[in-house]
């Protein structure tokens, strides 16, 4: 059997696609180990599990800093530490600084509630009523620069019902999050993904 691939996860609050990725690593639907669970929050409330769980915990106010460069630069810093192999945002509402993704070339990902490049930014769901789509969904994508951006490697669809709200969109939305973000990390585990610029290819060996 292959070894664990070492896996942080950075949150900011509720946590529930931090609970599927760790539940899936528990499970062994993943071959992954989570080592660190990190938050700019203390009071997160996702952490709970974490530490329910026995995983490594750590938090770091944005608070004390002058710059969002010297916040990330402690933040990379913790996070090296742990040796990860992959770092995943699971809503942690942070836009990190290119000196932070250049520590961690290709290796940042992220999950975004529609299907970029449509609806970046917060409050996707709403973006997506307002905008009178059918079809939304999340996307899984390596984290570049730009805000909401970064070679994609999975996608998942929901309907948008005459009827829905932003949170009952939100609702709908989060079971596919849960399972695309597990895809996602699965194939990156198994080391299925090349990235080539702007694109994420998966080979089928
Ligand atoms: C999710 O909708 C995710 O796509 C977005 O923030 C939310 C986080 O939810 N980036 P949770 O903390 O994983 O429950």
């Amino acid at each position: 059997m292959n070894a664990l691939t070492p896996i942080a996860i950075l949150i900011s609050g509720r946590g529930s696609n931090m609970k599927a990725i760790v539940d899936a690593c528990e499970t062994g639907v993943i071959s992954a180990r989570p080592v660190l669970i990190f938050s700019d929050k203390a009071d997160a409330a996702g952490l709970d599990y974490a530490r329910e769980k026995n995983i490594p915990v750590h938090t770091l106010s944005r608070k004390g800093f002058t710059s969002r460069e010297a916040y990330d630069a402690e933040t990379a810093d913790i996070i090296a530490s742990y040796n990860p192999s992959f770092i995943c945002f699971a809503g942690y509402m942070r836009l990190v600084t290119s000196a932070f993704i250049s520590r961690f070339t290709d290796r940042i990902i992220n999950i975004h509630p529609s299907l970029l490049p449509s609806f970046k930014g917060l409050n996707a769901q709403q973006q997506a009523i307002d905008a009178g789509v059918k079809v939304t969904g999340c996307t899984v994508h390596i984290v570049r620069e730009e805000m909401d951006a970064g070679p994609i490697l999975v996608q998942q669809t929901v309907p948008v019902e005459e009827n829905d709200t932003a949170q009952s969109l939100a609702e709908r939305l989060l079971e596919k999050e849960h399972s695309a973000y597990i895809e996602a990390l699965r194939l990156c585990c198994d080391n299925k993904i090349r990235i080539e610029g702007n694109h994420a290819y998966v080979s089928s060996s």
